[in-house]
């Protein structure tokens, strides 16, 4: 079974195709990074426009790099929710046109699906199993016991853990995207020099909160004089540390409840753009060890949108039968315990 995915709910363009094989066919992925870059973040109109612009070349190229014409595939998904909607139309329509036009089956995908299935692709693992989802939109905890079925146990009740690392890069000068920026700066310096807040640690529920600790940052930063760099470096280190203690903590009170609701130990997966910062990732595996717990993410690469992660959770999904009407409607919200994603599954 082969199936092509598209991706535009962000500012990336991506096409990819996957196989049952767990193979990358092919994974073409283009960031929207310097159309954006002058105004601090994704503006929805440039990335919708953007998107319409570049997708049919870059599913060309994925085609081209596959070695397959549109004839060879079982199956096309897009990204149809959750999103910037325009972005989310292009990708939809673009794949409900194909699907029309050579008798394929659609499949409509939801994004964070996406980013949960990914290391199935990647590892092979076996439902069920505790995803830890970060991304620029998601900060979530989540109990994975098949396509289509999540069972939530906690999420952010305010900021996600990507948008506090872009608004940290922001205060700090550090540019745009914030994730990555922080990331480096932080590799020059020494957690502890300043003091920020760890919100929730140590409380029973397993939901997350950033916006304290953005507050607190920002009076930090505004003390601050942002060109001595080993000061900024020395506060950014701070933030991701706080960061990474918050997970930690967040994590081994959901990996005590899934264990006592599966009887199983793990393992813990971590998916979404932030899961690239490889700080966030070793303070996460170590924490899953300390649990006794099995530890994976995948590949940074793989961990930021792509195409790759559609097309894969597309498959899964063709697999079962899951098949979409070509009048599905895009969703620019659509959360990952949404019942109608089991359906019938
Ligand atoms: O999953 P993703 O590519 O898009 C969404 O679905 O949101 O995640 C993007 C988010 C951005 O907020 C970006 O700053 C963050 O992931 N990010 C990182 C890193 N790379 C990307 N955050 C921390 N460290 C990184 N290395
Ligand atoms: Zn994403």
């Amino acid at each position: 079974m082969i199936v092509l995915g598209l991706e535009t709910s962000c500012d990336e363009t991506a096409a990819a195709i996957v196989d049952d094989g767990r193979r990358i066919l092919s994974n073409r992925v283009l960031s929207q990074l310097a159309e954006h870059r002058p105004y601090g973040g994704v503006v929805p109109e440039i990335a919708a426009r953007s998107h319409l612009d570049h997708l049919d070349r870059l599913i060309a190229e994925a085609l081209d790099e596959a070695g397959m014409r549109l004839d060879e595939l079982d199956g096309i998904a897009a990204t149809a929710g959750p999103g910037l909607i325009g972005g989310v139309f292009v990708g939809v329509l673009t794949a409900k046109a194909i699907a029309a036009a050579r008798r394929l089956p659609f499949l409509a995908v939801n994004h964070l699906e996406g980013h949960a299935l990914t290391v199935r692709l990647t590892d092979g693992i076996a439902f069920p199993y505790l995803l830890l989802l970060i991304s620029g939109g998601h900060c979530q905890l989540l109990a994975v016991e098949g396509v289509g079925k999540y069972r939530r146990y906690g999420s952010t009740i305010d900021d996600a853990v990507g948008e506090a690392f872009d608004k940290t890069a922001k205060m700090l000068g550090l540019g745009y995207p914030g994730g990555p920026a922080v990331e480096r700066a932080a590799a020059g310096g020494k957690a502890g020099c300043f003091t920020l807040p760890r919100p929730m640690k140590g409380r029973p529920e397993l939901d997350f909160s950033f916006s304290g600790l953005k507050t607190a940052l920002r009076q930090q930063a505004e003390s601050l004089n942002l060109e001595d760099a080993q000061a900024v470096s020395d506060l950014a280190a701070e933030f991701q540390q706080a960061v990474a203690e918050v997970l930690s903590d967040r994590v081994t009170g959901a990996l005590r409840r899934f264990a006592r609701e599966t009887g199983q130990p793990g393992p813990l997966v971590v998916a979404g753009g932030v899961a690239s910062n490889l700080t966030l990732r070793s303070a996460l595996e170590e924490t899953a060890a300390a649990a006794g717990s099995g530890f994976h993410a995948p590949p940074p690469a793989l961990c930021t949108d792509n195409g790759a992660m559609i097309a894969w959770a597309g498959l899964e999904r063709l697999q079962l039968g899951l098949v979409d009407p070509l009048d599905f409607a895009p969703r620019p919200r659509w959360p990952l315990d949404d019942p109608t994603l089991a359906r019938d599954a």
